[in-house]
């Protein structure tokens, strides 16, 4: 499995309307959010199951869209969380994302994300990116853009078709305790190293939740 770092400066030309790109789920009701409750690996849930080689996780949670997993280590003491998403059915030339979203409003606009895919130079790349309108440019974020800090990013392709892994380690942002929307999403296509708008039906628009971190 080839890990991989994560990319600084990334030239995006944006005026093709191919690079018109509308990512992550479009907002839901918050009450309709399903709450997702962190499983230890004594539980029978399916991602308990799951072992990744070198790195231990303290808590999972199947996410009820997408077949993704979110497995993490929250610290309390300094209000961070390690994450690994896994989405399995992210294709070798899609893309994968999981990202928070602090604001009340929840949904896709507002998040600050980790996106992956593997990049035409053959790496796997993996990046913060901030979804500012539901037609992001999904480049690179730079630090200042950050609400919050996100540090550790990497990625990896696993299995034989398809599957991605994004890795992140996210101070959370202060003041809103451990419970958070998160948003995660793959789209199947990156056009130019960007990637390209996902479907905008079913699992597609439906990919975000509550989590708990703290359970
Ligand atoms: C591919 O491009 C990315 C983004 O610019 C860069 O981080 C990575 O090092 C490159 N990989 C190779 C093999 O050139
Ligand atoms: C998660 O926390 C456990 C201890 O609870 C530790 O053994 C493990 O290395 C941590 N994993 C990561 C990826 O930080």
């Amino acid at each position: 499995m080839a890990a991989a770092a994560a990319t600084t400066g990334r030239r995006v030309t944006a005026s093709s309307s191919t690079l018109t790109i509308v990512v992550l789920a479009a907002v839901v009701a918050s009450s309709s959010f399903p709450v997702i409750r962190g499983a230890s690996s004594s539980s029978s849930s399916s991602c308990s199951s799951h072992t990744f080689s070198g790195k231990v996780y303290a808590s999972c949670a199947d996410l009820p869209r997408l077949g993704a997993t979110l497995h993490y280590n929250y610290t309390a003491a300094t209000h961070t969380v390690s994450v690994a998403f896994r989405a399995p059915g992210t294709s070798k030339s899609g893309w994968a994302a999981w990202g928070l979203n602090p604001s009340s409003a929840g949904g896709m606009v507002g998040t600050q994300a980790v996106v992956a895919f593997r990049h035409s130079n053959g790496s796997v790349v993996a990046y913060p990116t901030v979804l500012d309108s539901y037609a992001p440019s999904m480049a690179p974020a730079a630090t200042g853009d950050l609400a919050f800090p996100v540090s550790g990013v990497a990625a990896e392709e696993e299995g034989e078709e398809n599957g991605m892994v994004v890795y992140a380690t996210v101070a959370l942002p202060a003041g809103k305790g451990s419970k958070f929307t998160h948003v995660w999403q793959q789209g199947s296509a990156v056009v130019d190293d960007v990637p390209a708008a996902h479907p905008t039906t079913g699992d597609n628009v439906l990919s975000t939740a509550t989590i708990d971190f703290s359970e």
